[in-house]
């Protein structure tokens, strides 16, 4: 791919994204990695291509398992193509076990199996540090119309259930994480990406980490983690 004769349509902290043709996008992983909104940030090569085969990975499964996604098709190493959409300004983001800023917020130690899963939302700012905001917040502001808030929940908690049960045969918990969605034709589509960089993995009898606390924490070799992942899942 020559990146450079593409029109840029966006770039984040993570990931590129150019135009291929009027309906189609392509996904560029980068290497770099930031956490706390950018506060600390780095290159860490290898990284993108890690991210970018797992996002495929669970991708497929999801679409085969009834939740439309962006993808479209594999490209190279660091990117894939996929349906241009309208994403959704919204973090859809799924807690099983108590970790991260819910821990901070509620004063609550981490690893505590919750009730039953939680759906929260944050608005997608990066100048306001994606606050977190309400269902209520959501629907009177008009962000989304009600039947697509419900829509991303359904979605939200099914692929919970469809993610959490293929990691648990592999011994690895689904702590919480984070979904992006997007609409074209009024239709709702699982966008942006499932990664180390977007989820909380635990190892079951460790309860280590093989995901993005790894860099946010300073707790070991990013890449070291993100490739255990990738054995331990099989891809
Ligand atoms: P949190 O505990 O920091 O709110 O994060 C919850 C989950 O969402 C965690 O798996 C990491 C993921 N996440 C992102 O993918 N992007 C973000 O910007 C943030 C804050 C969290
Ligand atoms: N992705 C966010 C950032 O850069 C936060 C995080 O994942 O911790 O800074």
């Amino acid at each position: 791919m020559k990146n450079g004769e593409m029109k840029l349509l966006y770039e984040g902290k993570a990931k590129k994204i150019y135009e291929s043709s009027l309906d189609e996008v392509i996904i560029y992983f980068k290497d770099d990695v930031t956490a706390f909104n950018g506060e600390k940030k780095d290159s860490i090569i290898g990284k993108g291509k890690i991210n970018k085969k797992v996002t495929i990975f669970f991708f497929k499964m999801l679409e085969e398992k009834g939740i439309p996604t962006h993808m479209i098709s594999d490209i190279d190493e660091n990117s894939f193509l996929a349906k241009k959409v309208e994403i959704i300004p919204l973090e859809v983001i799924v807690r099983n076990y108590t970790a991260g800023s819910f821990c901070k917020r509620y004063g609550i130690e981490k690893g505590i199996k919750l009730e039953k899963p939680i759906v929260e939302y944050s608005l997608k700012n990066d100048d306001l540090g994606d606050p977190m905001i309400c269902r209520n917040v959501v629907l009177s502001l008009r962000l989304v119309k009600e039947n697509v808030l419900n829509k991303l929940e359904y979605y939200a908690l099914k692929i919970n259930n469809i993610l959490s049960n293929f990691l648990e045969e592999k011994n690895i918990i689904l702590v919480d994480y984070k979904l992006e969605f997007g609409i074209s034709n009024n239709k709702v589509y699982l966008a942006d990406e499932i990664s180390p960089d977007t989820c909380r993995f635990w190892d079951k009898d460790t309860m280590e980490s093989l995901d993005k606390d790894v860099y946010r924490e300073d707790k070991g070799d990013l890449i070291d983690k993100y490739s255990e992942f990738v054995r331990r899942i099989n891809i």
